[in-house]
Order: structure tokens, then C-alpha cells, then sequence
């Protein structure tokens, strides 16, 4: 099946190990929209989205380190837009976990999800990685 969301060389923000992240990333949401499509049982559906939001984290921990370590200075705005998606990756594991969400509001929720990724790599991370790019 072809990807819901894929990864392509306008994503990229030109730094090999943030992209590879990046393609990781978005196979994990066409992974987790592929395992709604397939019908797949709502703890094939949880488990997809549980390591979307673990890779998610160790991503953003891995953004976060490079801009410790080369003195990034918009670290601050970026960390803290990363810290906003997490919770709210958070709170929606939390709501699926507590009470019965329907495969409908996943999909949307997913999607939306993914749309942010994409955006924000290309209006943030983009920055980030030219400021990497000059630094490495
Ligand atoms: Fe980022």
C-alpha cells in the first residue's frame, strides 16, 4: 500500500542523522494509519501508537542534544513546541487507555499528528539544520 505520509528530499533538512530520524518517523505514522486500515485490533492499533510516541520522544531528545551541544540559540521556542506535542501525544495515550475512542477519532487524531510533524520539520527543523549544517 502507499504511504499515507511519506518522507521525500523536500523534507529534508540536509543533516544525515536528523533525517534518517525524520524517515523513521513518518514509517511509524504510515505504520500506525496502516494498522487502522487493516482493521487491526484496537491493541495492534495501541501498540502502533504507543511506539509512534516512544520514537517521537527519543527523536526529540536527540533534536534537543544537538542544540545543547552546538548552542543552538532558539533552543528555548523549539524545545518547548516540542515539549507542547508531547503532551499532547500524552494526554490522547492516556484518553485511549481510560476510555473507548473509536478507530474514526484515531485516524483524525493521527492525521493531525502527522500534519504537525511535517510542518514542523519544514519550518523549524529546516532552521535548525541549516544552523547545524554551518556548525558541523
Ligand atoms: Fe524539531
Amino acid at each position: 500500500m502507499a504511504d499515507w505520509i511519506s518522507w521525500t528530499p523536500y523534507y529534508s533538512v540536509h543533516v544525515e542523522q536528523i533525517d534518517d530520524q525524520h524517515r523513521e518517523l513518518l514509517k511509524r505514522f504510515n505504520d500506525l494509519l496502516e494498522a487502522m486500515w487493516d482493521g487491526k485490533g484496537k491493541e495492534a492499533v495501541g501498540s502502533s501508537l504507543q511506539f509512534l510516541a516512544d520514537y517521537t520522544i527519543y527523536h526529540f531528545g536527540a533534536e534537543k542534544h544537538l542544540m545543547i551541544q552546538h548552542d543552538y540559540p532558539n533552543y528555548g521556542t523549539h524545545k518547548s513546541i516540542h515539549d507542547g506535542f508531547v503532551k499532547e501525544v500524552r494526554e490522547f495515550l492516556a484518553k485511549c487507555a481510560t476510555e473507548d475512542v473509536g478507530t474514526g477519532v484515531v485516524v483524525g487524531v493521527a492525521i493531525k499528528l502527522g500534519d504537525w510533524v511535517r510542518d514542523h520539520i519544514r519550518r523549524m527543523d529546516v532552521q535548525f539544520g541549516e544552523f547545524l549544517k554551518s556548525r558541523l
